[in-house]
């Protein structure tokens, strides 16, 4: 950034941060300053302006607010991408939309944390029948239980409206609390029900983190939770729990004295790692050694394709200091919007007064059928073929990635289950804009820089496997081989590192 652009003069108003706060924004605005550029340090900004730290510090927390620039801990602070504000200035003026009335500048801070649109875009993708779509985490719909679930679903509404249709507890169904609690091995009363495992995540987010506490969470890992704790206003501590660096994690702990640790431990959205027991083991002798609670997010871990994986950490440690959320999203529906999370009965009261503040109580009547689908074995049962389907469309992928991007332009490793390929592109090509390419030719994935709390992941992406069709798989594999074949030969041709198409 150069910074004699910045022009501050003290016998004016507004004050000085202001003046620069409003400087800065119009340089990013204007595009001067571009999404992922690095500023300066509050300390270098102040000194080559001539103006006191606090007034840097001031003027970034302004523009912290607007959601323009994103301080990371022992990464500096980095411009957003200008997308993010919806219109206009930032300030909800002269937006592009015309809005009459200054929105943006009545937000509350949580919600100026919450800016960020790629979940609402992946979402979108799943629902659009013309995408050949490998963005959102989705299982085998094809394989759901139809059937079954129309059967149990008549039988629960003849019982009469008041059981089917009434509200359930804020703590669950008691009949599905029952039933998860035998089919995990621990008391009905350590169960809350939830709508969807990211309502466990922000949950979490809203009883145990306060403004400026740290995280640390898998780098790269699951979007959704960075977005939460970020919105929560946690500073986020990044670790890779995928090369499992014990000193690395114990370093992290005595640097940034976290609140917790989140963390998905088997086929991890989005690498597909799986951690070995000995890991397992060794992270919860750190944790319990540093009195640091773990939530464990476990989406997959009945999706394995041959052999189940180690246990989890929650069973590991008997429930003591983890937080252990599993959903139903990603083994029946995502539609269905029902998940659970298993934890010490007291904290499982706090969570729940929390969630009646949210939504008073998850749909009744899908508690009700997702119960008898459990206690009937039929759940186990439709488990079995979903394992088969999804290890049918891995190797589908497998297949047409090898048939279509030509010999070291993307690598990536087979998984044991879960739903993703994490996938580099090798070529020195930014997978933002192979998805923007992608997006024109009906195709759809998600860049890596969006699994990353801190700039990065830019020749990443994750390809999800298991949501279309062998068929579709094989097409949408082909247009996206052709695309990374014609970028890679006009990066070679202009040399510059970036392709002209
Ligand atoms: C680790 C993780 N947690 C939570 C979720 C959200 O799941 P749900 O649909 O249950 O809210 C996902 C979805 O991709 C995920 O990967």
């Amino acid at each position: 950034m150069d910074t004699k652009r910045l022009h501050l003069d003290r016998s004016r108003s507004p004050v000085l941060y202001r003046q620069l706060s409003d400087q800065l924004a119009s340089a990013i605005g204007r595009g001067e300053l571009r999404a992922g550029e690095r500023l300066p340090s509050e300390r270098d900004l102040a000194i080559s302006l001539g103006v006191s730290r606090t007034t840097a510090v001031n003027a970034y927390r302004e523009l912290e607010s607007q959601g323009l620039i994103r301080g990371y801990v022992g990464r500096g602070t980095y411009v957003c991408a200008a997308s993010m504000v919806s219109s206009g200035n930032g300030n909800g003026e002269n937006g592009s939309n015309g809005a009459p009335f200054a929105w943006r500048g009545k937000l509350a801070l949580g919600a100026q944390r919450t800016i960020d649109p790629t979940l609402r875009t992946i979402v979108r993708a799943a629902s659009d029948p013309s995408v050949i779509s490998f963005a959102p985490g989705v299982a085998a719909l094809e394989c759901f239980p139809t059937d079954a679930f129309r059967d149990i679903s008549d039988r629960v509404l003849s019982r009469g409206a008041r059981v089917a249709l009434g509200l359930a507890p804020s703590e669950g169904q008691p009949l599905l609390r029952k039933a998860l609690a035998s089919y995990s091995g621990v008391r009905p009363e350590q169960i809350l029900i939830m709508s969807g495992s990211q309502q466990g995540v922000d949950l979490v987010a809203r009883c145990l983190i306060d403004p400026g506490d740290a995280i640390i969470l898998d780098r790269p890992g699951y979007l959704g939770a960075i977005q939460t704790f970020r919105a929560a206003g946690a500073s986020l501590v990044g670790w890779d729990a995928g090369r499992g660096d014990l000193d690395e994690l114990e370093d992290l702990i005595l640097r940034y004295r976290p609140k917790l640790l989140y963390t998905t431990t088997t086929f991890q959205n989005p690498t597909g790692h799986t951690w070995p027991l000995s890991q397992r083991e060794d992270v919860l002798a750190l944790a319990a050694r540093y009195r640091l609670p773990i939530i464990e997010d476990d989406p997959y871990r009945t999706l394995w394709f041959r052999t189940a994986p180690p246990p989890s950490l929650f069973a590991l440690d008997g429930g003591r200091s983890v937080i252990h959320i599993e959903t139903f999203s990603k083994t029946l529906a995502g539609g269905l919007r029902l998940a659970w999370l298993t934890a010490n009965e007291a904290i499982i009261d706090q969570l729940a007064l929390v969630k009646l503040r949210d939504d008073v109580s998850t749909a009744s009547l899908t508690q009700l059928v997702v119960a008898e689908l459990l206690t009937s074995g039929k759940f186990t049962a439709h488990l079995a073929t979903l394992r088969a389907e999804h290890a049918r469309r891995h190797q589908a992928m497998l297949s047409a990635l090898d048939r279509y991007v030509p010999p070291g332009l993307l690598s990536f490793r087979p998984v044991a289950g879960g739903l993703y390929l994490w996938c580099r592109l090798q070529s020195g090509q930014r997978a933002s804009d192979l998805m923007l390419a992608a997006a024109r030719a009906g195709v759809a994935f998600v860049a890596g820089e969006h699994f990353y709390p801190d700039p990065a992941g830019t020749h990443e992406l994750r390809l999800c496997f298991t949501g279309v069709v062998p068929a579709r798989i094989d097409e949408g594999v082909r247009r996206l081989g052709a695309l990374i074949e014609q970028r890679a030969t006009s990066i070679e041709q202009n040399g510059s590192g970036q392709p002209i198409v």
